[in-house]
């Protein structure tokens, strides 16, 4: 019996899957890890942490498998754009600042100022942005200058990952794309931005195709996880491009949502297409010669985990006494409340925003509320709030010219009925959903088996292993009740916009 492994470093969890060679999950271990905030709008992970959660995730799912059974290929899917610095010896220098962190202003700024903002599109394919990697590191250099002359690596979660199960020091298209030091167009290290920012090309990992292999597992490591040695490790993709991977999203014309900490709308095209104003992110896509136009927003499931934090701790208890999730019983407590969510809307900028308003300094904000809401009307604004923010940005990608009626939605999110239905009735199209779970997963091991020869290419394993449920169609009647708060939600970052920046700086 042959098996994939695929391995995801999410920013709530990381979930190790072993699959068989039809995609059926063989086992599956999810092990969580905290977020540290020091300051309002930073946000760290530390990268042990990661490295134990993989280790550990492993070694329980090879429990499960068949004697004799052997893994063939591991691939590595995790979230984009955080900085991790290791020293000469390979140990990390510091706590990885990751995707949402918002502490680079300033950096993006100088960014702009060195190279010229147009310049940084048309080679990077997107402005500077808070949450890439770039500006991460001009922070390190200018805030903590011992850290950054002891650097002698850098590294994308996933990335690091690679480097602790087989030594070598690679990173692959889809992720590094969202570092913001690529040429996106040629699929290469870009001198030119490499050379204005300072940054020695040779701190940086060999850059690969995702489903090409990058090194094999080391004695050290198989000793750790259980794997045997020489296991060949592929490039995978950053979380978004692994998912698209796991929902067949590998030609243009089809797209998916994806809730997870952030949720994200993911489109392929033959060529890298552009939005000038920066609403959404252009990036290379985890398919050789393809590209991917992609949104973010910051705070998706991050917003309903601190909702769930500060005020659900009835439904919590609930969820505990009857074996099951607190965001089932949260998910049914607003199913009960009727689109519009009583005339409270919630603007989802817990972490500042970036599609599709590229804004480090908004926050926040429940508009609308009475003494008549309950913790029913709250939960069901902020499901509503994060939705609005997908419309919102399904609505550039149709502005461009990327089309969005075939659209398949995944991540932790989407196994909300609820949710599901609210997108299906805001983008007016049906929505399909995955029969597996873990799309980021799925995808980085359907990658694996690509680049071990199990299958001949990425169209040929799709087909093969991912299957969809029924399409979940749109509601004309709901879909004509969200449209007014729909209006009102997109005009209040436009009204608030001066004033999240007045308040950022009191
Ligand atoms: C995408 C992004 C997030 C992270 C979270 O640009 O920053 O989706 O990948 O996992």
């Amino acid at each position: 019996m042959k098996y994939l492994l695929g391995i995801d470093i999410g920013t709530s969890a990381t979930k190790t899957v072993l699959y068989d060679i039809y995609g059926k999950t063989v086992s599956y271990k999810a092990i969580e890890y905290p977020l540290y905030q020091e300051r309002n709008g930073w946000a760290e992970q530390d990268p042990n942490d990661w490295w134990n959660a993989v280790v550990n995730g492993i070694r329980s799912v090879l429990a499960d498998a068949k004697e004799g059974a052997s893994v063939i290929g591991v691939g590595l899917s995790g979230q984009m754009h955080g900085l991790v610095m290791l020293d000469k010896a390979g140990k990390s220098l510091r706590k990885s600042i990751i995707w949402c962190d918002q502490r680079t202003a300033q950096q993006c700024e100088k960014i702009n100022t060195l190279i010229g903002n147009k310049r940084v599109i048309e080679i990077t394919a997107n402005a500077p942005m808070t949450g890439f990697t770039a500006s991460k590191i001009l922070w390190v250099m200018e805030n903590e200058p011992d850290i950054y002359e002891r650097c002698a690596h850098i590294l994308l979660p996933k990335d690091y990952i690679r480097y602790m199960l087989t030594g070598e020091f690679a990173t692959e298209v889809s992720d590094a794309s969202g570092m913001q030091l690529m040429d996106v167009k040629n699929r290469c290290w870009s001198d030119e931005m490499l050379g204005k920012l300072g940054i020695n090309k040779a701190l940086l990992g060999k850059m690969h195709e995702s489903q090409e292999i990058t090194g094999k597992t080391t004695k050290k490591a198989a000793k750790l996880t259980g794997l045997k040695e020489g296991v060949p490790v592929v490039g995978g993709a950053g979380d978004n491009p692994a998912a698209a991977i796991g929902t067949g999203i590998i030609t243009e014309g089809a797209a998916f949502t994806t809730i997870g900490s952030s949720a994200v709308v993911y489109a392929v095209s033959d060529e890298p297409r552009i939005d000038m104003l920066s609403r959404v992110h252009t990036l290379c896509a985890s398919v050789p010669g393809k590209w991917t136009v992609m949104s973010c927003t910051q705070a998706a499931g991050i917003s309903l985990k601190w909702l769930k934090e500060v005020c659900c701790g009835e439904e919590v208890e609930k969820a505990q006494s009857q074996r099951k999730s607190a965001y089932e019983i949260m998910d049914k407590l607003a199913g009960e409340i009727p689109p519009g969510a009583g005339k409270l809307l919630f603007l989802p900028y817990l972490m500042g925003e970036r599609s599709p308003h590229p804004d480090p300094y908004c926050k926040g904000v429940f508009f609308g509320l009475s003494n008549a809401h309950t913790r029913a009307h709250l939960v069901r604004a902020v499901m509503e709030g994060v939705a609005f923010s997908q419309r919102e940005c399904v609505d550039v990608f149709r502005e461009m010219g990327v089309p969005v009626s075939d659209m398949t939605v995944c991540g932790g999110g989407g196994r909300s009925p609820l949710w599901r239905q609210m997108l299906a009735d805001l983008y007016g199209c049906p929505v399909k959903t995955l029969k597996a779970d873990e799309g980021g997963a799925l995808g980085a091991a359907i990658l694996a088996g690509v680049g071990v020869g199990e299958y001949k290419s990425l169209q040929e394993a799709c087909s093969l292993i991912v299957q969809k449920n029924e399409p979940i169609m749109p509601k004309k009647e709901a879909s004509s009740l969200y449209e007014p708060y729909f209006k009102l939600y997109k005009k209040l970052y436009f009204d608030l916009k001066g004033d999240f920046t007045t308040l950022y700086k009191i």
